[in-house]
C-alpha cells in the first residue's frame, strides 16, 4: 500500500508537533519544510524525530526541507508557516505579516501537490483560509482551516475540569470565526449523552465558555509565545480524517454557500472531513440569539478579509472554483 505523503509546512513549534504526532500515528511519511536560512532546523528536527521510531515504533520517512520540489504530489498539506502570537497581541495583528508567507507558499504548494487537501493553522486563521484558496485556485472543498478541532478541545477541557470527570465522555460544538467572536454552544454540550447543565450552573458554563474564547491567549500569557500542542493535535485530527477517509464530524474553518445564512466566506461550522477534504457542511438550525452571536462572528471574518483584498487586490478578483473538485 501506498503511503500517504503529508507535508507540514513551517518548521516552527506548530509544524514540528504536527510532523511529531503525524509520524507517531503513522499517518504517512513527512516533509517538513521551512525557509532557505532555516533549512537546517527543519532537517535537524526531521532526523531527531526519526531517530525516536525505533523507541515509539513508528514507521515513516520524515525529511526537512526548504526546497517545495520535495513536497510534490502530497496528499495533505498543512500549513503553519509565519509569526505567532506575543504577549499583547491579538491573533489579527499578525495579518500583514502571515498573509504575504500563506500567499506565497500556497502558490507553491498548487504548484508542486495540485491534488491535495490544505489544512490552514496561521493565524489570523480565518483571513489565512481565504487567502489560501484565492492563491492557490484550490476548489473550496479541498482548502481547510484548522481552529474549531482546537476550539472545542479546550471547551472540552475545561468543562471535563469544572465537572471533574473525563474528557473523553464531554462532546461540545462551537461555530463562528478563530477568535474573541467564536460561539460556543452549550445547547450541544453534553457528557456522554446528558446535558452540561445536569452538571453545572448557567455561571460556571460561562465561564467555561469565557475561558474557550481566551484559551488561546491564555497559553500565551504564560509562555510568551502562542500554543502548539493542542493546535497541532487539532491539525493532525483532521489529517487523519482525511488521509483515512473517515467521514468524521469536526468544526472546522470551510467554505460556506448558504449554510448558517452566510454566503461565500470560511466560518467556522461542523464538516465532514474525508478523502476529498470538506465533503459536506453540516447546517443545523440555531435559536436567535445563536444565529445573531454568528451573524456578529462572521462580520470579523469580512472585516479580516477585507484586509487581505486590500493588501492583494488581485486575489479579490481572482475567480477561484467553488464547490467540490
Ligand atoms: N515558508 C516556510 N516556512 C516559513 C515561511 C515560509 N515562507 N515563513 C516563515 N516560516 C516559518 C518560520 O521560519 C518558522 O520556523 O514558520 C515557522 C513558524 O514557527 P514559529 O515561529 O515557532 O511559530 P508557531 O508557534 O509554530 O506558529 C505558527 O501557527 O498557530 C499559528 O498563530 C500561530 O501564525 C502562527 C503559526
Amino acid at each position: 500500500m501506498r503511503r500517504a505523503k503529508i507535508s507540514v509546512i513551517g518548521a516552527g513549534n506548530v509544524g514540528a508537533t504536527c510532523a511529531h504526532w503525524a509520524a507517531a500515528k503513522e499517518l504517512g511519511d513527512v516533509v517538513l519544510v521551512d525557509i532557505p536560512e532555516k533549512e537546517g532546523v527543519a532537517k535537524g528536527k526531521a532526523l531527531d524525530l526519526m531517530c525516536a521510531g525505533p523507541m515509539e515504533r513508528f514507521d515513516a520517512n520524515v525529511v526537512g526541507t526548504s526546497d517545495y520540489a520535495d513536497t510534490a504530489g502530497s496528499d495533505v498539506v498543512i500549513v503553519t508557516a509565519g509569526i505567532p502570537r506575543k504577549p499583547g497581541m491579538s491573533r489579527d495583528d499578525l495579518i500583514a505579516t502571515n498573509v504575504k508567507i500563506v500567499k506565497s507558499v500556497s502558490e507553491q504548494v498548487a504548484k508542486h501537490s495540485p491534488n491535495a487537501v490544505m489544512i490552514l493553522v496561521s493565524n489570523p486563521l480565518d483571513a489565512m483560509v481565504y487567502t489560501a484558496w484565492k492563491a492557490s485556485g484550490f476548489p473550496t472543498s479541498r482548502i481547510v482551516g484548522q481552529a474549531g478541532a482546537l476550539d472545542v478541545a479546550r471547551f472540552r477541557t475545561f468543562l471535563a475540569m469544572e465537572i471533574g470527570c473525563s474528557v473523553e465522555d464531554v462532546q461540545a460544538l462551537l461555530l463562528g470565526g478563530h477568535g474573541d467572536t467564536m460561539v460556543p454552544l452549550p445547547r450541544y454540550s453534553s457528557v456522554h449523552g446528558i446535558p452540561v447543565s445536569e452538571f453545572l450552573s448557567q455561571a460556571q458554563i460561562d465561564a467555561c465558555v469565557e475561558r474557550a474564547k481566551m484559551g488561546g491567549g491564555e497559553v500565551v500569557k504564560l509562555m510568551g509565545t502562542s500554543a502548539y500542542y493542542a493546535p497541532a493535535s487539532g491539525s493532525v485530527l483532521m489529517a487523519e480524517a482525511i488521509i483515512k477517509d473517515k467521514k468524521r464530524i469536526l468544526p472546522c474553518a470551510a467554505y460556506c454557500n448558504g449554510e448558517f445564512g452566510i454566503n461565500g466566506f470560511f466560518v467556522g461550522v461542523p464538516c465532514m472531513l474525508g478523502a476529498g477534504g470538506v465533503e459536506r457542511v453540516i447546517d443545523i438550525e440555531l435559536t436567535d440569539s445563536e444565529q445573531k452571536l454568528m451573524d456578529n462572528s462572521v462580520e470579523a471574518v469580512k472585516e479580516l478579509v477585507e484586509i487581505v483584498n486590500n493588501t492583494f487586490p488581485e486575489l479579490a478578483g481572482k475567480n477561484a472554483p467553488v464547490g467540490a473538485a
